[in-house]
């Protein structure tokens, strides 16, 4: 493991197998629908780069840009829009990913945003979901993984923009974040 890393907790295997489980219910929720898959920039590019190519059916792929936090650990509240869709979601089969649902603030938002738009449907999926308490009661259709309320890396997820290149998802050691070294 690498010496910045405290602990894996989901290793690149589970990852896997649990991505061929999701991608299945999905496939069997969406047979015959009108499906468009919206990613939520950056943290979800591995997740949905992985159920995508276990999705062998028609689909429509577009992102959505948001920025809630700024190199720090904890979300704010403001949600600023820094890549807005692309494609028509009206009367479509709309189904956000994520890659982590913490206090539920970001998806609450991009759930009114998108529901004014008119889609047809409009359900979220997301990678990770942290045992804490969620805004609005928010609830997510998919969940990849139930963690603990830990900071976690990998698999999309940064500290700093760095880590996001880490194909399982892991905690940092303390002494990443109380040095003024930039990481590495
Ligand atoms: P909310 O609180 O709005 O947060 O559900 C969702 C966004 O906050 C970021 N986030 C994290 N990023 N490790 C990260 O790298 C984490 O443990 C973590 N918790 C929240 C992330 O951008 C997510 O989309």
């Amino acid at each position: 493991m690498r010496d910045d890393l405290d602990e894996i907790l989901l290793n690149e295997t589970e990852i896997q197998r649990r991505l061929n489980e999701l991608a299945g219910e999905i496939q069997r929720d969406y047979a015959g629908r009108d499906l468009m898959l919206v990613g939520v920039l950056t943290g979800s590019v591995m997740f949905i780069a992985d159920l995508l190519r276990r999705l062998p059916m028609p689909l429509r792929l577009d992102y959505i840009g948001v920025s809630s936090y700024h190199g720090a650990t904890r979300s704010t509240g403001e949600l600023i829009v820094t890549k807005a869709l692309k494609l028509d979601v009206r009367g479509r089969d709309v189904l956000v990913v994520d890659d982590i649902l913490d206090t539920g603030l970001t998806l609450a938002k991009i759930r009114e945003m998108i529901q004014k738009l008119g889609p047809r449907s409009l359900k979220f999926a997301v990678f990770l979901e942290k045992d804490v308490p969620h805004q609005d009661n928010f609830q997510a259709d998919y969940v990849g993984f139930h963690i603990p309320n830990k900071f976690v890396v990998g698999y999309g997820l940064d500290y700093q923009e760095r880590y996001r290149n880490l194909p399982y998802v892991g905690t940092l050691k303390p002494s990443v974040y109380e040095s003024d070294r930039p990481v590495l």
